[in-house]
């Protein structure tokens, strides 16, 4: 039998002995898998050598992995893959704001805030903005009361409140009601620029293909309500130089918020649109 023709009865066989699997859609995705990976293969002869450092590159991944920091997720992040996702997943109009990869760095339960209040700690370095916007019906336009913003950011030091010991705990994390009228306000970090992490194997990848680490500085938001689909983004700063370069794909023109500073302090005004949907919340990375 000659190679390709002994590959593809492997393709085959491999198909069949997994066509046994009960739930329609995980049969769908191995198969899917199977497919995706054989062609993947013989597309490109991978060879014996490197499928030893493909497997070894598994186990290293491995070891950046944890309650902490998940390097597979982070892998997904700097291939476009959990960009695709949302792109797939998450159509809406270009009147509204965008899906954005929820990121590794999200976590659950973050503390219940009052209108106006701030989400970073006193000694925390930075100016401060003043955040201030609505949610509503992305259909009717009639406004969202009861809505939760949940909002996170990474210090100036460039560290999330888990990955920095020195930051008190659910630090630049915060969760905010909307009035009945839609509104909400909160007071939050200036965001600034800051590297994924780079001491793992995706570090390595990345300096391979001479990409930039940093990303463009952003505050994260996941925007819910009852019978509303949850909006999942992330808002820019206008003017960042950096907002081309995004290393996980995600800085989007139709992203950017403009921050103004008047008499010294900067605010940022900024609507979040809702479809009428199932509300859900992402499994937080971190737990
Ligand atoms: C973040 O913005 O938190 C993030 C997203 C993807 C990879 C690393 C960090
Ligand atoms: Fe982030």
């Amino acid at each position: 039998m000659n190679e390709e023709k002994r590959g593809d009865v492997l393709t085959e066989k491999a198909l069949n002995a997994y066509s046994q699997i009960v739930d329609p859609r995980l049969r769908e995705l191995t198969a899917g898998l199977i497919r995706h990976l054989h062609a993947f293969v013989k597309e490109t002869k991978l060879t014996d050598h490197e499928f030893e450092i493909a497997w070894t590159l598994m186990a290293e991944m491995a070891k950046f992995t944890g309650d902490e920091r998940n390097e597979y997720l982070l892998l997904c992040d700097v291939l476009a893959v959990s960009e695709l996702i949302d792109a797939v997943n998450h159509q809406r109009p270009p009147s509204a704001v965008e899906y954005a990869l929820v990121g590794p760095f999200y976590r659950a339960n973050a503390p219940q805030r009052k209108r106006g209040e701030s989400i970073v700690s006193t000694d925390t370095e930075g100016e401060r903005v003043r955040i201030t916007g609505r949610v509503y019906d992305l259909t009717t336009n009639v406004p969202i009361g009861g809505a939760v913003l949940d909002v996170w950011q990474a210090a100036t030091n460039g560290f999330y409140e888990n990955q920095d010991p020195k930051q008190p705990d659910y630090n630049l994390r915060g969760r905010f009601q909307t009035e009945n009228d839609g509104t909400f306000e909160l007071v939050a970090l200036l965001p600034t620029p800051y590297p994924v992490p780079v001491d793992g194997p995706v570090g390595e990848l990345l300096r391979l293909a001479k990409r930039q680490p940093n990303r463009p500085a952003h505050i994260h938001f996941i925007v819910s309500a009852p019978n509303y689909e949850t909006l999942i983004t992330q808002v820019f700063r206008g003017g960042d130089p950096i907002i081309d370069e995004d290393p996980v794909f995600s800085a989007d023109r139709n992203l950017i918020g403009e921050f103004h500073k008047d008499n010294g302090e900067f605010s940022l005004q900024y609507d979040f649109q809702l479809k009428r949907g199932v509300s859900t919340l992402p499994k937080a990375p971190i737990p």
